[in-house]
């Protein structure tokens, strides 16, 4: 999917494939300075995860194995609800593990916020976060983020794993929608 087969729907371009890219060699090497001699468990939190932990563990070199959580946290709609389900669980004993959890987007914070509590009381070794995007406006529970890749204003973004209703998640780049979209 690219910008094209969007249309009108799409606003704006907010960030494109290549500083996607670019920021996921910065993201990648600060991973490897600080794990250096360490293995790490990556936990996706599905749905959104899926593109920055594919592109990420592809570039890191730290030796890593790769797990996956399902939460809910939004329905369908656009803002956080702070509403926390596991859906999925992971399938690995992350006890005495180096976690390190990525994320798509940091919103309000609230899921990463029950995610990690969660996580903590299963003894691991050590827990990080890796998000690509952040949004420092919108925040509700502050949140120490090791690995950041971009903190963007308080408006509703798709596209690199963020969907609206489920669409553009296979867009490659991070965009806006046109306000008519929401109307419908
Ligand atoms: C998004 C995103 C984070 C969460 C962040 O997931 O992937 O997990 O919201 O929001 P918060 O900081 O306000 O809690 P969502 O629940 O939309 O599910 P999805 O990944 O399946 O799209």
């Amino acid at each position: 999917m690219d910008a094209l087969d969007m249309g009108d729907k799409l606003e704006k371009i907010l960030l494109t494939r290549e500083q996607l890219d670019a920021k996921l060699d910065e993201m990648a090497a600060a991973i490897d300075a600080e794990y250096e001699g360490e293995e790490i468990l990556l936990v996706g939190v599905l749905n959104g995860a899926v593109m920055v932990m594919a592109d990420l563990a592809r570039k890191i070199h730290t030796p890593c194995h790769m797990d996956w959580m399902a939460v809910s946290s939004y329905g369908s709609g656009t803002k956080s609800s702070g509403v926390v389900r596991i859906l999925k669980d992971l399938g690995t004993d992350i006890t005495d593990k180096h976690v390190l959890i990525v994320e798509d987007i940091i919103d309000s914070g609230l899921t990463l916020s029950w995610l990690i509590s969660n996580l903590e009381s299963r003894g691991p070794a050590s827990i990080e976060i890796a998000t690509m995007l952040r949004k420092p406006d919108a925040v509700k529970v502050e949140i120490d983020v090791a690995f950041v890749g971009f903190d963007i204003p308080n408006e509703f973004v798709v596209g690199y794993g963020l969907d609206y209703a489920g669409d553009y998640r296979n867009l490659p780049f991070v965009g806006t929608l046109a306000s008519h979209v929401y109307a419908n």
